[in-house]
């Protein structure tokens, strides 16, 4: 999809990529700074999202470097439903990059791929949760056009310090 001046190419993820994918989510994770768990889910559940957003064309691309995945960007829709109607518009949004791939347009370009597939899936309005402390991610977002529409204060109290959680979203026309 996407060529990057590190050699590393962003492309839509595919079922074999669920080792490698699941592997860069458990370094993230690890981290234990920037997402809501602190380890990868179960290979199981993983790969049913996978298999899931796949089969529902929901836009997910991945980060490869010499042949490993070393980020991922999704945008998550639950099924417009009879049971649950109205919210077959609204998209979830998680990314992450290994620490050694930051800050070399990666993160940029994994987002442009997934909000240019939202036209494709009638997703207008895409939210995400990110912890205030996470300066590079709240820059990158509003880059995009996210803005803040609230703050979940003293969200999170992990390791002994308290963080708070920024609700983003972003709008695509039509709005209403
Ligand atoms: C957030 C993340 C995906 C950004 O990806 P990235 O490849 O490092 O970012 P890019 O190099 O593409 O930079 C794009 C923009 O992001 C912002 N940004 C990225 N790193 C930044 C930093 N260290 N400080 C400030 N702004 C930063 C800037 O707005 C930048 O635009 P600019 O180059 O014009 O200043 C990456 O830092 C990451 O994976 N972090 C850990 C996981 C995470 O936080 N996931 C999101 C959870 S909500």
């Amino acid at each position: 999809m996407t060529g990057a001046a590190t050699g590393a190419v962003i492309r839509p993820i595919r079922e074999a990529d669920l080792a490698g994918y699941l592997a860069c989510l458990d370094r993230v994770a690890r981290e234990r700074i920037y997402l809501a768990f602190a380890e990868a889910p179960s290979p199981e559940q993983v790969q049913s999202f996978l298999g899931q957003m796949i089969r529902r064309g929901l836009p997910f691309v991945v980060a490869e470097h010499e042949a490993a995945i070393v980020g991922w960007c999704d945008i998550f829709a639950a099924a417009d439903s009879g049971q649950r109607p109205g919210f077959g518009h609204v998209g979830r949004l998680g990314m992450g990059l290994d620490e050694g791939h930051r800050r070399q347009g990666l993160g940029e370009a994994m987002l442009r791929a997934v909000l240019d597939l939202t036209a494709g899936c009638n997703i207008e309005r895409v939210e995400l949760e990110v912890y205030a402390s996470n300066e590079p991610a709240i820059a990158l977002y509003r880059k995009f056009g996210f803005e803040t529409e609230g703050t979940r204060r003293r969200a999170r109290k992990l390791d002994g310090r308290y963080d708070d959680i920024l609700m983003m979203a972003r709008l695509r026309p039509p709005q209403m």
